[in-house]
């Protein structure tokens, strides 16, 4: 495992591709209604990106992915491809962005409540930001991956919750996907030690029922096998010299 650190020239453009995909989150929530295709807002993001952002779509054709962003409603956990069924009141959706901008990418997302949505998922939705905050809170240089996974993990399953354990974060940079793989779950202490200029995603995926999933027929769409509601957030993080810097952050997370 070789993970790569960056240098300044290559830190402030993932400062911009990071900016960039944590604004089109920005733009597309007032479109995240009752009534809405995930197609539509595929095509919405698309187009910003393309349009005003000038920048890249990575998701699109990347290892056959068809469209520009992935859209994970209900029980699906990730990579769930934009369809022409229309969201409707109570579903949850994340929305999973990532964009190439000067050969640097950022990767960040975030849950969506459609229309008004029951306790249970609200709940769901929440910690699950919780736990990504609580990952973050880790990184620093000196520390390792298995403390970002260790309190993820603790915070899932202390709150009855599973975390899938088939996807990971990962280090980013001029490739969608580096070293490491960034683990949701372990033991504190445990894993490479984190040092300032790396960059990586931290994408803790949990469910409300049990961890294990299955991928759709499309190659693509991972869903929970015992059909349970799943959550993720994700953001792209710069460790710095006393700590870190998230790369993704929203006016909303400020
Ligand atoms: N954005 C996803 C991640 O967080 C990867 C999506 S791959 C795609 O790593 F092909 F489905 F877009
Ligand atoms: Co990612
Ligand atoms: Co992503």
């Amino acid at each position: 495992m070789s993970i790569t650190i960056k240098n300044e020239s290559e830190i402030s453009k993932m400062r911009i591709a990071g900016k960039l995909a944590a604004d089109v989150l920005e733009m597309i929530e007032p479109f995240v209604v009752p009534g809405v295709t995930t197609n539509e807002l595929d095509q919405l993001c698309h187009d910003f990106i393309v349009n005003e952002q000038q920048a890249i779509p990575a998701p699109l054709n990347y290892r056959g992915f068809p469209k520009s962003i992935c859209t994970s409603v209900n029980h699906t956990i990730c990579h769930g491809i934009p369809n022409e069924k229309r969201l409707k009141k109570g579903d949850i959706v994340n929305i999973d962005i990532t964009v190439i901008k000067d050969e640097y990418h950022g990767d960040t997302s975030k849950m969506f409540g459609v229309g008004q949505i029951s306790p249970y998922a609200k709940r769901l939705i929440d910690i699950t930001q919780e736990s990504l905050f609580l990952g973050i809170e880790q990184v620093k240089p000196g520390a390792t991956f298995g403390d970002i996974g260790h309190v993820i993990q603790k915070l899932a399953e202390s709150n009855r919750y599973s975390v899938v354990r088939e996807f990971c974060g990962h280090g980013i940079g001029k490739k969608f996907h580096e070293d490491p793989h960034v683990m949701h779950f372990g033991k504190a202490g445990e894993g490479e030690t984190i040092e300032a200029g790396m960059i990586f995603t931290i994408e803790p995926m949990l469910n409300i029922g049990k961890r294990q999933m299955k991928v759709l027929k499309d190659g693509w769409t991972a869903v929970t096998k015992d059909r349970s509601l799943s959550a993720q957030w994700e953001h792209t993080i710069l460790v710095t010299d006393d700590g870190h810097e998230v790369l993704t952050l929203r006016q909303e997370e400020m």
